[in-house]
């Protein structure tokens, strides 16, 4: 695995920022290869955005980056998707013309014009057209989880260190301004050491978890609106997939099968374990030292293989985390950091962190200045007020800013590539029946 020198890293990002003064647009005219034009970018020039992937999150971020196109100076100059009926309702979102909707990704990434770009396939595209993405010298962002297998999420992670580009990964709890101020109260002590957090995403439905529509007329074999380009949808030539014939449901209900993703680990819980490192470790997370997984499809056996309640447990150096995710009952854990000398719950406003009996001396210390009056025996608590998003921007207005070199991405590649290692090794845990560590040095998983 080539790992960048950090110097080399730091070169990039300064050469990067450089180019987007104004006067180094004019320097860099001068020897920049044309894939790198959408590198010069001013900070009051309009971004030239191409979104691929325009199914239900891709549609839902056309109708986002749409609404504030005048408010962001930004433009979506590109659709893409491999289903002509939803490439064409994209085209009709952006008011452009026929010629603004390909089939093929590699179109938006050949056309200069475009600066940057938004991945919304399901998971085993993300990181094929990220890494091309960003060697074409386009920003990106990547929606959750970063990638279907570990080494494709490295590979993106070093392709990121390689060319210096922005890149923010989609979990977008990570832009809630209550998991930096989590981070804050952490570092500060308010807690004392961190030993263990869990996160739950649950579901309960009568038609069975992820059997969302499928349109009758969809297919390769379509003449009209219908048309899917399956094989490509597959990528069996790039090996991202093996080859079947049409499948509607492999299709439409992605989610329900393991070659094309994670099921409700890479849907849900990486939506969980991203802010929950972001806290503890802060802006790159960290890597698991051991996963463990279990669970079944006691429910759900409708021709899927993936599991329909999951429980994992991954042990970091100094604390573990819990997730669970369960799609025949909704009732999930409750949110919690657990410190040694005190815990935090999320609250309307914020969180609510209370001491630990046998450290309260130790906590009502560290937290005088948020402790109203002297609780006496009462268990102290207090409110840490963090509301609405970080620095008052969402997930995708930070990925802007940071293409505008204003900010740094919420969900940058290093941390969304650590949170990818521990849901995929819960993954292979589940359906293994194993126990992963995994080797830091070697970033290889290790079946115990
Ligand atoms: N952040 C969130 O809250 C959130 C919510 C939903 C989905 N997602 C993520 O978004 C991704 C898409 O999920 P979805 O529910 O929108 O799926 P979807 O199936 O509705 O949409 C995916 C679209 O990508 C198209 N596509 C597939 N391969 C392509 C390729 N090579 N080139 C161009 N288009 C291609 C498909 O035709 C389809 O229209 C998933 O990775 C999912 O995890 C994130």
């Amino acid at each position: 695995m080539s790992v960048l020198p950090r110097s080399s890293v730091v070169d990039a990002v300064s050469r990067r920022r450089f180019l987007r003064t104004a006067a180094g647009v004019s320097l860099a005219a001068a020897w920049m290869p044309a894939a790198s034009w959408a590198r010069v970018l001013g900070a009051n020039d309009r971004l030239n955005i191409g979104v691929i992937g325009t199914g239900g999150m891709g549609t839902a971020h056309v109708q986002s980056l749409v609404g504030k196109s005048a408010a962001e100076n930004i433009k979506i100059t590109m659709v893409c998707d491999l289903y002509r009926r939803r490439l064409r309702n994209a085209v009709k979102l952006i008011g452009g013309s026929e010629s603004d909707g390909v089939m093929e990704y590699e179109k938006v990434l050949d056309n200069k014009d475009v600066n940057a770009v938004l991945i919304a396939t399901p998971d085993h595209w993300h990181t094929k057209i990220a890494i091309e993405a960003m060697q074409s010298g386009k920003d990106v962002y990547v929606e959750k989880p970063l990638s279907h297998t570990i080494e494709q999420a490295i590979a993106c992670r070093d392709a990121v260190r390689k060319t210096g580009r922005v890149l923010q990964v989609g979990p977008q709890r990570t832009s809630e301004a209550r998991w930096w101020k989590a981070g804050e109260a952490i570092r500060a002590g308010r807690i004392g050491p961190v030993v263990w957090s869990q996160g739950s995403y649950c579901r309960n439905s009568r038609e069975g978890q992820f059997n969302w529509t499928i349109d009758p007329d969809a297919g390769p074999e379509s003449k009209g609106d219908g048309f899917v380009n399956w094989d490509r949808w597959l990528g069996h030539q790039w090996n991202l997939a093996p080859k079947i014939p049409w499948n509607p449901d492999h299709f439409f209900r992605f989610r329900k099968y393991y070659a094309y993703n994670g099921g409700v680990a890479t849907d849900l819980m990486y939506h969980w374990l991203s802010p929950l490192l972001l806290a503890i470790h802060g802006q790159n997370g960290a890597y698991p030292r051991r996963v463990m997984s279990g669970g079944g499809q006691y429910i759900e056996k409708d021709g899927r293989d993936i599991a329909d309640t999951m429980l994992l447990t991954a042990d970091y150096d100094t604390h573990s985390v819990f997730l669970s995710s369960v799609m025949v009952n909704d009732v999930g854990v409750p949110e919690m950091i657990r410190g040694q000398k005190g815990q935090m719950e999320p609250d309307a406003k914020g969180w609510k962190i209370s001491e630990q009996g046998a450290w309260k001396d130790d906590f009502r210390k560290s937290n005088g200045d948020m402790l109203k009056a002297d609780p006496g025996k009462d268990q102290a608590n207090f409110l840490l007020e963090a509301g609405g998003d970080k620095d008052g921007r969402d997930h995708e207005n930070n990925w802007l800013d940071s293409i505008r070199g204003k900010a740094k991405p919420n969900c940058n590649v290093e941390l969304g590539c650590a949170v990818m290692v521990a849901i995929k090794l819960g993954v292979e845990s589940y359906r293994q029946s194993k126990v992963f560590s995994w080797d830091a040095k070697a970033e290889k998983a290790v079946a115990m």
